[in-house]
């Protein structure tokens, strides 16, 4: 049975916890939803995968482009696409606008914007009620990288009373799930036992309903990784070990056999 919006909210009311990842193509995505990830997010991260230093000049183009390959890799898991900066921001009309093309182009059940209040939550609130499920984002929002930096986000009281606001404001709008990125484990405790909706946390400790990671960062592709990512392997290392050997083959005339 395909994941739903709806059964993520049940399954935190059951306390089961949410198993989500990234992907950017169609191999990677049928290789995470047959191994049975719940969420699988085309996130602009992969603008890092595609060589672009940041997340911003990644453009709505090239996430659909993408999408559209991960949608025909996945069969069971919720399928969410991130927009990308500066296609939403602008007004409620250019979100709808994205995100419609989101949905109707690539198959996605959802889209994930970064920010919270006051800008999206109007905003959010309009998409809703146009029918297109949102998942929030605050925390660390890298597309404001030239503002907040990468480094951990809501470490005064002050700080951390504005990012839990912000994902109350974000729960009236309508979202049904949110991103906590890179904030400390007792204030995302604090906003995972506040909300109804899952939370879904990236550095923000064990206490979430569920965990995302950057797939590039979990197989070791990935030139460097955040100091919360976990490489689970080093395909890097793997990868150019075949390279080698396949070229060592080629040269001396070993392959084909
Ligand atoms: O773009 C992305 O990969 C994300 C995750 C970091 C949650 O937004």
């Amino acid at each position: 049975m395909p994941v739903t919006t709806q059964q993520l909210i049940q399954w935190k009311q059951q306390r089961r916890s949410i198993v989500a990842l990234t992907a950017w193509d169609y191999a990677i995505a049928q290789i995470l939803d047959a191994a049975g990830v719940d969420l699988i997010l085309v996130g602009d991260t992969m603008a890092i995968v595609l060589g672009y230093e940041t997340t911003l000049p990644i453009t709505l183009e090239e996430m659909l482009h993408h999408a559209k390959a991960v949608r025909r890799g996945v069969k069971r898991a919720l399928m969410v696409v991130d927009l990308p900066f500066l296609t939403y921001q602008e007004s409620p009309q250019q979100a709808m606008y994205s995100a419609g093309r989101v949905l109707k182009e690539t198959g996605a059940q959802a889209v994930k914007m970064e920010g919270g209040y006051p800008l999206m939550v109007e905003t959010i609130a309009r998409l809703v009620q146009a029918g297109i499920p949102v998942m929030g984002h605050v925390g660390l929002t890298p597309q404001s990288v030239h503002q907040l930096g990468l480094k951990q986000q809501g470490k005064t009281q002050e700080a951390s009373e504005r990012i839990l606001l912000e994902a109350i404001a974000l729960e009236q709008a309508g979202v049904f799930s949110i991103v906590l990125e890179h904030i400390p484990s007792d204030l995302a405790l604090q906003i995972t036992e506040k909300l109804s909706i899952p939370t879904i946390g990236i550095g923000a400790g064990v206490h979430c309903d569920g965990q995302v990671l950057v797939t590039s960062d979990v197989l070791g592709l990935s030139e460097k990784q955040p100091p919360f990512a976990k490489v689970y392997v080093n395909l890097r290392e793997t990868i150019t070990k075949a390279v080698q050997d396949y070229a060592v083959e080629v040269r001396e005339r070993k392959f084909p056999e």
